[in-house]
């Protein structure tokens, strides 16, 4: 049995004060059957940290640069996210690919940068409403992941979570029926099969994002090969993931 795994993404919201308000909350929520992880802004990182401290939620952040340090302006390295107790790393989000250009080589060299310090990764992957109505969808959510784990060994696999995140769905209201969006995570673990085998592809978790919110979550979660949930929107407010992170209580 995987064990489900609810993830809050900030993205770009939340002061430090703020932050630590809804931390707080979360925190006060109490534990919960599920694996949980907050993705606060790279600035309230460790406010949230002492916040957490103690308790099951695992602090994440939402991205990372592709080297341990030197001149690389503007951007924040893994060795500064382990200083601050950050457990584990959002990255190819498609607001990172889309937005800002990152390609799967770079989010390759992330990956594999993260796992060398022992950071756990959720790995992003989902194809836009272009591709999809075009019937791309598998194969640009196939390569995203194969090139997205070229170099990882089997043996790091547990430190791996992938988010299978249509880019249509992100921030729009719009969600994929249950359905749809199993028939991808089914490809995924196919995948996953084939690259590693079964008991690995058996026991990889397999989040779905896009507009997940407290009165779809049950039925999305009920699917055989959703694991868990991405949240955005939904995780800015404690009264909305809240109800996200106990869907099963
Ligand atoms: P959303 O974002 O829940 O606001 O759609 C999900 C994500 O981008 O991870």
């Amino acid at each position: 049995m995987r064990r489900s795994y609810i993830a809050g993404n900030w993205k770009m919201n939340k002061t430090v004060k703020e932050a630590v308000t809804l931390a707080t909350e979360l925190k006060e929520a109490g534990s919960s059957k599920n694996k949980i992880m907050i993705a606060p802004p790279f600035t309230a990182l460790s406010a949230v940290s002492e916040v957490l401290k103690g308790t099951e939620i695992i602090l994440g952040a939402q991205n990372m640069a592709i080297a341990e340090s030197g001149a690389h302006t503007g951007e924040i390295s893994v060795l500064m996210l382990k200083d601050l107790n950050v457990d584990t790393v959002i990255l190819g989000h498609s607001e990172r690919r889309h937005i800002y250009g990152e390609t799967d080589e770079v989010i390759n060299k992330k990956i594999n940068l993260a796992l060398t310090h022992k950071l756990e990764v959720i790995l992003c992957v989902g194809e836009t409403l272009e591709e999809r109505e075009s019937g791309k969808a598998e194969s640009v959510v196939t390569k995203q992941l194969v090139e997205g784990l070229k170099g990882v060994k089997s043996g790091n696999l547990p430190s791996i979570t992938i988010a299978y995140e249509p880019v249509w769905a992100i921030g729009t209201g719009k969600t994929a029926t249950p359905a749809d969006a199993n028939a991808i995570h089914k490809v995924i673990r196919k995948k996953i099969t084939e690259l590693y085998g079964e008991k690995e592809a058996e026991a990889i978790i397999i989040q779905y994002g896009g507009s997940v919110k407290p009165g779809n979550v049950t039925d999305l979660m009920a699917e055989s090969d959703i694991d868990g949930a991405l949240v955005g929107g939904a995780a800015l407010k404690a009264e909305t993931f809240i109800p996200i992170m106990n869907y099963n209580k």
